[in-house]
């Protein structure tokens, strides 16, 4: 079960799915970004803290850097091609929250990186009930590894603090809160 505080509605998927080349397109920077992250996570806090470190964010980037062929091979297909800026305000307004430099940083970091795991799971099963069944295998097939993703960020950030569970709720609330005031459009982070 996904701990969010909000639910996207089937409604959001029908308007998003309207425009599928654009979707492919945000969502191919979002695994571009999502394998950056981890490669990121995995330079600058290389496992003095948890063992395994550099072995999980690996892993992670790997998978991240598979879903970027898939996107972008769906993406090609359909007469797309990856744009070239990209703007993803979901996500910067929640690195925005990370608090720096301070020992919480990496608790931040990985909290977020959670949050954008779980938010892409939930909207890729409300994309899976509405799209056409190519992209809908696809949205399903992806599911499960953000999963898997989601479950790693937040083991990882609660056996570097075991007492971060009231900073998880906050987190928690603000993500809701930065959802719901993104413009719609086709996007995985849109607002409804
Ligand atoms: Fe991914
Ligand atoms: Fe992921």
């Amino acid at each position: 079960m996904l701990p969010l505080l909000s639910q996207t509605p089937a409604s959001w998927a029908q308007s998003v799915l309207a425009d599928p080349v654009e979707l492919l397109n945000d969502h191919a920077f979002l695994e571009k970004k999502a394998a950056n992250n981890a490669m990121d996570l995995m330079t600058r806090w290389p496992g003095e803290w948890v063992a395994g470190w550099v072995e999980t964010m690996t892993s992670v980037a790997r998978d991240e850097a598979a879903h970027l062929a898939q996107v972008t091979r769906l993406l090609m297909r359909r007469g797309g091609k990856l744009s070239r800026v990209h703007k993803n305000p979901y996500a910067n307004d929640l690195r925005m929250l990370v608090r720096r430099g301070e020992a919480g940083e990496i608790v931040d970091r990985l909290f977020v990186s959670a949050l954008i795991e779980a938010r892409s799971c939930e909207r890729f099963s409300v994309l899976a009930e509405v799209a056409e069944p190519e992209l809908a295998a696809f949205y399903k097939a992806l599911h499960s590894s953000e999963l898997g993703h989601y479950k790693v960020f937040l083991k990882l950030a609660k056996k570097i603090d075991p007492k971060c569970e009231a900073r998880w709720e906050t987190m928690l609330a603000r993500e809701a809160e930065i959802l719901a005031a993104q413009p719609p459009g086709p996007r995985i982070h849109s607002g409804c």
